[in-house]
């Protein structure tokens, strides 16, 4: 029997927030080793050149074929527009397969658009459940995964959530994409961030890497008050990247960085981020992303949030959850981990699985 090519199946990848630039680097490279035609759609949900443009130069992805320039919005205003903006797009290319990245409003739109026009949809990421439906993205994820055609899981917990919840057999299991590129990015050292410590007066271990860009964390003003008098607290550095939702919601609150510990400095294009990280002493974050990164890269991770969809992470030891300025502080400050090697997010192998799949059925 001959093994199965793609050849002739048209991919059609939606895009538009910055995790989500990640996850297509190592989808876009095995679509074209397959020999898959991939069609690129980004939203425009980020803009700026930090969360949007250095992903792709960085990370060798292809420029979009299609940019919808949606910009910023409240959820219904943005989700909307993207929705109606991809009617057009998804009736001229009419792709074999929608694919859908995570749990962004450009994720659960673009799953919207597709099933109302009959395409299939798959969606990468899923299963993933805070069980908070207070956050935006819990309802993008759940929805988005019964719209969904194909649902792509990273970890054995995200299956047992689609099975729950009825969807057992769309579900596979393919692994977690973010290992494939930081696994790639990490290998190829590509990131330099000498300079940057130099400039900032760090030292390889001896400061921390913090990001806070959660609606649930930046939206709440009181919330963000003891966020920053914790990181302010902390025994080392702290080189805080900011997002401009923190930026934008720091200056609403009053609140001003820089003081204490902190460091403020611009996000990080992706091997600077990977570089920093490696060299840092723990990371702070209420990313989802990069909890796993620091993970990966055993370095200790705190989450100032009240759940973690990526669960692993804690029971390895690797990650806790902090909900007050004393908590963070203890849980940075804690000793380091048992050492692992259980591998709960894959082998670095998840794209080339992903484009199998969207072949065999
Ligand atoms: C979005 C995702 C979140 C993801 C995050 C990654 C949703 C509901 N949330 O959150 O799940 O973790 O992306 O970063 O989709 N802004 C800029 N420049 C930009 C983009 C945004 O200045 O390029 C500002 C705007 O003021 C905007 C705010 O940041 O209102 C928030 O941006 P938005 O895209 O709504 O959500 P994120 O907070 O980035």
């Amino acid at each position: 029997m001959q093994a199965p090519t793609l050849a002739g199946v048209k991919i059609l990848s939606v895009v538009g927030a910055r995790p989500q630039f990640v996850k297509l680097a190592p989808i876009a490279r095995a679509a074209e080793d397959a020999g898959a035609e991939h069609v690129i759609v980004h939203t425009g949900q980020h803009y700026d050149p930090m969360l949007s443009e250095v992903f792709f130069t960085d990370l060798g992805i292809p420029d979009p074929d299609v940019h919808l320039g949606v910009g910023s919005g409240s959820h219904g205003v943005q989700t909307g527009a993207i929705l109606s903006a991809l009617d057009g797009v998804l009736d001229e290319h009419r792709p074999d397969w929608v694919l859908v990245y995570g749990d962004t409003n450009s994720t659960l739109a673009a799953a919207l658009a597709a099933v109302k026009m009959h395409i299939r949809v798959a969606h990468l990421e899923a299963g993933l459940r805070s069980f908070n439906r207070a956050m935006p993205e819990e309802h993008n994820r759940v929805l988005t995964d019964h719209a969904a055609d194909l649902l792509l899981a990273p970890t054995q917990v995200a299956i047992e959530h689609l099975a729950r919840e009825g969807l057992a057999e769309r579900s596979v299991l393919v692994g977690d994409v973010m290992t494939d590129v930081l696994y790639a990015t990490r290998d190829a050292a590509a990131g330099d961030v000498g300079t940057l410590l130099a400039q900032a007066g760090l030292a390889p271990g001896g400061f921390y890497v913090a990001t806070v860009h959660r609606a649930e964390n930046t939206d709440d003003a009181a919330r963000l008050r003891w966020i920053a008098d914790a990181l302010e607290a902390l025994d080392k550095p702290v080189l805080l990247l900011a997002h401009p939702r923190l930026v934008a919601r720091s200056a609403a609150a009053g609140i001003t960085w820089g003081t204490g510990a902190v460091r403020l400095h611009e996000p990080l294009a992706y091997p600077e981020l990977v570089a920093a990280v490696t060299a840092s002493a723990g990371v702070v974050t209420d990313s989802g992303g990069l909890q796993k990164e620091a993970f990966l890269l055993r370095v200790p991770c705190t989450t100032v949030r009240t759940e973690t969809e990526w669960v692993e992470t804690v029971e390895l030891g690797w990650n806790v959850l902090a909900q007050d300025a004393a908590a963070v502080r203890e849980a940075v400050m804690r000793p380091r981990p048992p050492e692992t090697d259980a591998t709960p997010y894959g082998d670095g192998r998840a794209a080339e699985r992903v484009v199998a799949e969207l072949l065999r059925r």
